[in-house]
């Protein structure tokens, strides 16, 4: 994985047909997308239940570009080996999982993956500020986690304010909810790189007629494009 500021569109899986992951991260992909966001949810850090490690892995063979897995999930130290087993290339922790996320951003490098940030609308962007050189990602979300299809919470200000944080260090500035055509402009133009979007995406298509998915994408991308 090189580093690079291009625009990215990572695809939450969360808003896929969940009988037909295979065969959806397949069409997402061949349609346009970077990489392939996962939501893990644990019933406790967030109100919703997910995927565990074993079906991570399951999705692993079908993902060609990035798999960009996001915990939400507390503790989370104890399971960083397993998600490292199913094949993550990013695994992302909260800074509010718990009081130690220096220590899990090192373990999950450690364990041979990208680290990855992840703050909530309520959390300021200096929350961070003393592990940047820890971190490979930093995720803003733009909703309360725990469910896609989330009306859009302005974070630019945050946005604005960790982009001056990161400075020239390799680190991406990916966000996470209610990314549309309409918002996606306004959190690129505060410095997003990778904009990660389920409902957006999904919507009108299906492994039969993957089209959809396509011009979703694209009219993302269109949208913060020059
Ligand atoms: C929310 C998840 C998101 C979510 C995005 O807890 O982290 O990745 O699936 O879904 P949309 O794009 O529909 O807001
Ligand atoms: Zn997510």
């Amino acid at each position: 994985m090189s580093f690079d500021r291009s625009i990215k569109i990572a695809p939450s899986i969360l808003s896929a047909d969940f009988a037909n992951f295979g065969q959806e991260i397949q069409a997402v992909e061949r349609e346009g997308a970077d990489w392939i966001h996962v939501d893990v949810m644990d019933g406790h850090f967030v109100p919703n239940l997910t995927f565990g490690p074993m079906a991570v892995k399951a999705f692993r063979p079908h993902v060609k570009t990035v798999m960009d897995v996001h915990l939400m999930i507390s503790p989370v130290d104890q399971y960083i080996d397993a998600y490292a087993d199913a094949g993550a290339d990013i695994l992302t922790a909260h800074v509010e999982a718990g009081p130690h996320i220096h220590r899990t951003l090192q373990a999950i490098r450690g364990a041979g993956m990208k680290a990855g940030v992840a703050l909530n609308p309520s959390t300021p962007a200096e929350a961070v500020e003393h592990v940047l050189d820890l971190t490979d990602l930093v995720c803003v979300m733009t909703v309360n986690p725990g469910f896609g299809g989330q009306k859009f919470i302005d974070m630019t200000a945050k946005i604005r304010k960790l982009r001056a944080l990161i400075g020239d260090r390799p680190i991406h500035i990916e966000i996470d909810g209610g990314v549309d055509p309409n918002t996606a402009p306004l959190v690129v133009d505060a410095g997003a790189d990778v904009l990660v979007a389920g409902s957006a995406v999904f919507r009108g298509g299906s492994v039969e007629n993957p089209s959809p998915y396509g011009e979703n994408i694209r009219a993302i991308k269109a949208s913060v494009a020059g």
